[in-house]
């Protein structure tokens, strides 16, 4: 069987999807028995460098030519505006789509899933989340016997290659942007990736995928690295701990937490292992229990290898999917979790006491305070006046302790900004 296959955005992913689909369509027919056929590219500008030559009668600058000639519409502008006009067009011809922009399905997919829903169309959207992981695939068929329970994600590549350079080479958190910036790892404009965007985005469609629900996006906790200090990553290490943006979809009774924000994971978790611009999802599900996905979360290559599994899977399937649980879970925003706390004190006695005050009457109680000394070493304020004072809870509530923190802030003896992250130590 043959099918006719278009695609509009010649770019990163684009270039790599066509060089794909030239090569391996034997290889593809071999296994599938499916034909696919490019019908049309569209791009706004073919002079423009590729890293793969784009045959000059598959070219076009108009996207309509792709519309009017294939059976798959292949979305890889990115974006929204344009990106949503095409698919909505696409759909109301009856054409399948597949995409890889996460942001505008995270925000406006719900609209856009049940267009296709109400026209028998498919939409396919692996290449969204986690590069080349199939890890939609995985959510979706392998462990479809299972009740998801957990979903934890290092889905930023951007993200996790600075984290990974604070942690192993004590580099702060503007010198290692630049680095990855001068790699490509990094926008000119990073802060879809670095405040954590990019994350909520990918972590939106994974609980869609697990959960069955559409979540409002506006509803996600989202934190990103911005802010982060080098001496947090290297206390966290000496406790024990190694900072990730990890992006949680936690399911508790009939609610869902979802949030993406810099944690501390344990450094044996194998997640905390998961360096440089590589991805990994860990999910868990009631019957198989913990499993994890690891691969290039981004890139031409990988990223055509799940743009391709989505048009392969349309071509020998044809039948649409669209989970709607019957559940009524909603966004709890008020999780429930360990912290490490940071402040700046004067080096005299009765502060901690202070603190531990005002946290004791948000009933949240203290596990470790870490020791001064050490702590002013890593701060390199040894025998200064002003001294970092670190302490990690036990679980408290996300409200009380933002509470908490705005209250102890207010103390004559706390100066600047305290800090706030996260620990979890489920995530195994
Ligand atoms: N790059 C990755 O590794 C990766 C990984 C996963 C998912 N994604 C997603 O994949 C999508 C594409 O990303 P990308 O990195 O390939 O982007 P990209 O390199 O910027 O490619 C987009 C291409 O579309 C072209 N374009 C813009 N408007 C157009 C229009 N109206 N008609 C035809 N072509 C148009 C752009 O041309 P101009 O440059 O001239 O504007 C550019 O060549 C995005 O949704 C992104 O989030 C990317």
């Amino acid at each position: 069987m043959e099918f006719r296959v278009g695609i509009v955005g010649c770019g990163v992913v684009g270039t790599g999807t066509t060089a794909l689909l030239l090569k391996n369509s034997e290889v593809i027919k071999e296994k599938t028995g499916v034909e696919l056929i490019i019908s049309k590219v569209a791009d706004k500008d073919w002079e423009k460098p590729r890293e793969f030559y784009v045959p000059e009668e598959l070219r076009t600058t108009d996207y309509r030519e792709v519309l009017e000639n294939s059976d798959i519409v292949v979305e890889l502008v990115g974006g929204k505006d344009f990106a949503k006009r095409l698919i909505l067009e696409a759909i109301e011809k009856g054409k399948h789509v597949v995409t890889a922009n996460k942001h505008l399905l995270a925000e406006e997919g719900e609209e856009i899933f049940r267009r296709a829903k109400e026209k028998g169309v498919m939409i396919g959207f692996e290449a969204s989340v986690g590069g080349g992981i199939p890890i939609i695939k995985a959510i979706r068929e392998g462990l479809v016997g299972n009740r998801i329970e957990n979903i934890y994600g290092i889905l930023n590549g951007t993200t996790n290659y600075i984290l990974t350079k604070m942690l192993e080479e004590d580099m702060s958190f503007e010198l290692a942007l630049d680095m990855a910036k001068k790699l490509g790892y990094a926008e000119a404009d990073p802060s879809l990736d670095i405040d954590g965007w990019d994350s909520a985005h990918k972590i939106s469609l994974l609980a869609f995928v697990g959960f069955g629900k559409f979540f409002p996006f506006e509803e996600v906790h989202v934190e990103g690295i911005r802010n982060i200090d080098l001496l947090d990553v290297e206390l966290g290490k000496d406790l024990g701990y190694t900072l990730k943006l990890l992006a949680i979809a936690k399911r508790i009774n009939s609610e869902v937490e979802l949030r993406v924000h810099p944690t501390f994971i344990p450094s044996d978790n194998p997640l905390a292992k998961v360096s440089d611009v590589y991805n990994a999802i860990l999910v868990e599900g009631d019957f198989v229990g913990k499993t994890m996905f690891y691969g290039r979360g981004a890139g031409s290559k990988p990223t055509a290898s799940a743009v391709v599994s989505d048009i392969v899977d349309i071509a020998t399937k044809g039948q649409n999917w669209l989970w709607e649980s019957k559940e009524k879970l909603k966004v709890n925003k008020n999780f429930y979790s360990r912290y490490y706390l940071r402040f700046d004190v004067p080096d005299r006695p009765g502060v901690l006491a202070k603190i531990a005050h005002v946290l004791a009457s948000y009933n949240i109680s203290i596990a470790s305070v870490l020791q001064k000394e050490k702590v002013c070493k890593l701060a390199g304020r040894e025998g200064q006046p002003i001294v970092p004072l670190v302490i990690l809870t036990h679980k408290a509530y996300e409200r009380d302790m933002q509470r908490a923190v705005e209250d102890i802030q207010k103390l004559p003896v706390v100066e600047g900004k305290a800090t706030l992250i996260r620990v979890e130590e489920e995530a195994y």
